[in-house]
């Protein structure tokens, strides 16, 4: 089989042997990238049109209890500028996301305790009371299923953890200890089990990744069936242990996920503020190769700079509106148009 034939047969069945995955990844040529890119647009096309969807992120708190080794707000991390976001600055983010057209908003934060489960699902609910028609999406890491059913209870529709990557020698490489690759999957199932639209996602390029890594983490997700995946390039951060390591390529996140595209062709996969950070165009480079969702920063422009997961994030000086007008541009820009609308999963037949 060739690379041509390769993709050809991703798209038709969705699936591929390790080994030709292995080849896909590592041994694409100009020529055939583009054919990977076209069948992966085609893919979205077929399932989301060329609509792009748009979730405001609120960073709401940079305190973190883990101390994950290339994480730029691990607790080990002493030039962190620390923040929390109270209830009623959080809402007036919502409120302004509201306005700006966002219909799906998504909390996210270091693992910070202060915020009780009780205070996370008045948040919630707060922003379910006033806009019933806004997604709540969650990214607030490991917990208790006890503790994600209370959210879902209070109104979340949907929950962000990133498995990071499926295999467990690898997940320690990137982990301190006491954190472990299997409650993170088991996490991952809770979440689903409960009803959320659950996203999972790794960084690619991270250190010691291998194109045998890579090939597991597909065929997990493959497995899992999440509604959403989150993948970016790795950045090293100046003040973890991870400084000097090299960043993940645009060429090798284009490529990855443009085969999620075609592995699992309804997912909501977003062209990350990472994508967008190691390349001028990377968002829109992202769209076409088979993204569907934008991120915009929602957060108050005095913490932007403060939830600093990696060097060089984009966006942490501009103002919410402003960066929905240049997403709208960007997008537009490359033949596709970001529209108001909660975008849930394609196959949830809500929409
Ligand atoms: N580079 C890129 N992505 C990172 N994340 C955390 N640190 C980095 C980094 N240095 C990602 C992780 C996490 C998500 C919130 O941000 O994948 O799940
Ligand atoms: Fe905390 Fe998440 Fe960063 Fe890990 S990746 S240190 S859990 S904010
Ligand atoms: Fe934030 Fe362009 S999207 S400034």
């Amino acid at each position: 089989m060739n690379n041509t034939e390769r993709i050809g047969q991703l798209k038709k069945d969705g699936i591929l042997d390790p080994q030709d995955l292995g080849i896909l990844l590592t041994s694409l040529t100009g020529e055939e990238e583009q054919y990977l890119y076209d069948a992966a647009c085609e893919v979205r096309r077929e399932n989301y049109g060329t609509d792009v969807y748009l979730r405001g992120l609120i960073e709401f708190s940079s305190y973190c209890r883990n101390n994950c080794l290339y994480c730029g707000l691990r607790r080990g991390n002493e030039h962190c500028e620390r923040y929390r976001l109270q209830t009623d600055e959080i809402l007036e983010c919502a409120e302004q996301g509201y306005a700006l057209g966002f219909r799906t908003i998504v909390l996210q934060s270091g693992e910070d305790l202060w915020y009780s489960d009780e205070k996370i699902c008045s948040i919630v609910s707060k922003i379910k009371d006033r806009h019933p028609d806004i997604a709540v999406t969650l990214s607030i890491g490991e917990k208790s299923r006890a503790s994600y059913q209370a959210y879902y209870d209070a109104g979340a529709d949907r929950y962000l953890l990133r498995h990071e990557t499926i295999n467990a020698q690898h997940y320690a490489l990137l982990h301190p200890q006491e954190m472990s690759r299997d409650n993170r999957i088991r996490c991952l199932y809770d979440l689903k089990e409960i009803g959320y639209q659950v996203g999972c996602g790794i960084m690619v390029g991270s250190p010691f990744q291998t194109v045998e890594h890579v090939v597991e983490d597909l065929l997990f997700m493959k497995e899992f069936g999440p509604q959403m995946v989150g993948i970016g390039p790795f950045i090293p951060h100046k003040d973890t242990p991870f400084r000097d390591r090299a960043r993940g390529t645009l060429e090798d996140t284009l490529h990855l996920l443009a085969i999620t595209r075609l592995m699992l062709p309804d997912v909501l996969l977003p062209a990350t503020t990472a994508l967008g950070t190691i390349d001028p165009r990377g968002r829109e480079k992202g769209i076409l190769a088979g993204a569907n969702v934008v991120m915009p920063n929602l957060s108050p422009a005095p913490v932007r700079e403060k939830y600093m997961l990696y060097d060089g994030k984009i966006c942490t000086g501009d103002e919410a509106a402003e960066c929905r007008r240049c997403m709208e541009q960007r997008i537009r820009s490359v033949g596709y148009q970001v529209v108001v609308s909660r975008g849930d999963w394609a196959g949830a037949g809500t929409e």
